[in-house]
């Protein structure tokens, strides 16, 4: 019998990654035979162990933090997603040998808010908080879903302007800082920021969430996030963490490798009632 395709996630930390979880769930629901694993890999040996694992006959890579940017500049060819973000979290082995860089983070973050929470992105506010690698990663799909405009507000305010004028020619994105978003109101808040893991929500005015508004926080965790119980306390309709993008960025990996598309929904479901328990 053929070993079965191999396939990891490399990050630094990785112990506690839910996607060799989230593989094996949607392989025994698709019926393919496939070996996940996950990787501890710093960033300074990220290219030796990506040609080790290749070499070795893997078939694919997830990439997590701190590595999306080396992923981006290993891969040989880039998805024109993968080019805007900068970024790259999923490497596939082509087959004339070449390593395809792809980018399904922003794929994922849309499909969790359009398709699993119903909520519709057209015409809508939307305001990204954070102007670094995670932003720059949804910004794109975000603008193809056609929302009235997207602001990006960030503590360093330069660079929330400088990340506004590479999507410019792609949508109405604009710059600012978190002291210019006072009277404004948004239909949709996403936390891009890294201020989850510091504890802290940055610092926001009340009443920027217009009526049934939807908070939105990319990080997730066993218990709500700052920004997820910020969303609750400033009455949003929904306050949601990212562990749906985190599934759906997965089954967006899982069809570049093996042409299928697993169900998102069931492995959200065990996912966020295991967390519970
Ligand atoms: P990532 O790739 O995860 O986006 P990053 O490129 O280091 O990581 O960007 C982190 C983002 O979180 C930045 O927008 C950062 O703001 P600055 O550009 O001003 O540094 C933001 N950030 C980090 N800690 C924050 C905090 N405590 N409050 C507000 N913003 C914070």
């Amino acid at each position: 019998m053929m070993a079965p395709d191999r396939y990891a996630v490399f990050g630094h930390p990785i112990a506690h990654s839910k996607s060799p979880r989230i593989h094996a769930l949607f392989a025994g629901q698709t019926g393919q035979a496939l070996d996940y694993g996950a990787q501890d890999v710093p960033a300074e040996l990220f290219s030796s162990a990506v040609a080790a694992f290749f070499a070795e006959g893997g078939k694919g890579l997830n990439c997590t933090i701190p590595l999306k940017e080396l992923a981006w500049a290993y891969a040989d060819i880039k998805t024109e997603r993968a080019q805007l973000a900068k970024a790259v979290n999923t490497l596939a082995l082509q087959a004339d040998g070449r390593i395809l860089g792809d980018n399904t983070d922003g794929l994922g973050l849309v499909a969790d808010l359009t398709v699993n929470h119903g909520i519709r992105l057209a015409g809508s506010r939307v305001l990204v908080l954070g102007a670094g690698g995670a932003s720059r990663g949804i910004i794109a799909p975000l603008l193809e879903q056609a929302p009235s405009s997207i602001t990006l507000a960030n503590r360093t305010v330069d660079k929330a302007i400088g990340l506004a004028g590479e999507f410019a020619h792609k949508g109405a994105v604009i710059g600012c800082g978190f002291g210019d978003l006072e009277n404004q109101q948004f239909d949709l808040v996403i936390n891009a920021t890294a201020s989850s893991l510091s504890g802290s929500v940055p610092p926001l005015p009340d009443g920027l969430l217009a009526n049934n508004a939807v908070c939105y926080d990319l990080a997730y965790g066993n218990e709500p996030t700052v920004f997820v119980r910020w969303g609750q306390q400033q009455q949003a309709a929904k306050s949601l963490d990212g562990l749906g993008m985190l599934v759906e960025q997965a089954a967006a990996a899982f069809f570049i490798w093996r042409g299928i598309q697993p169900q998102t929904q069931p492995v959200i479901a065990l996912l966020d009632a295991e967390r519970g328990a």
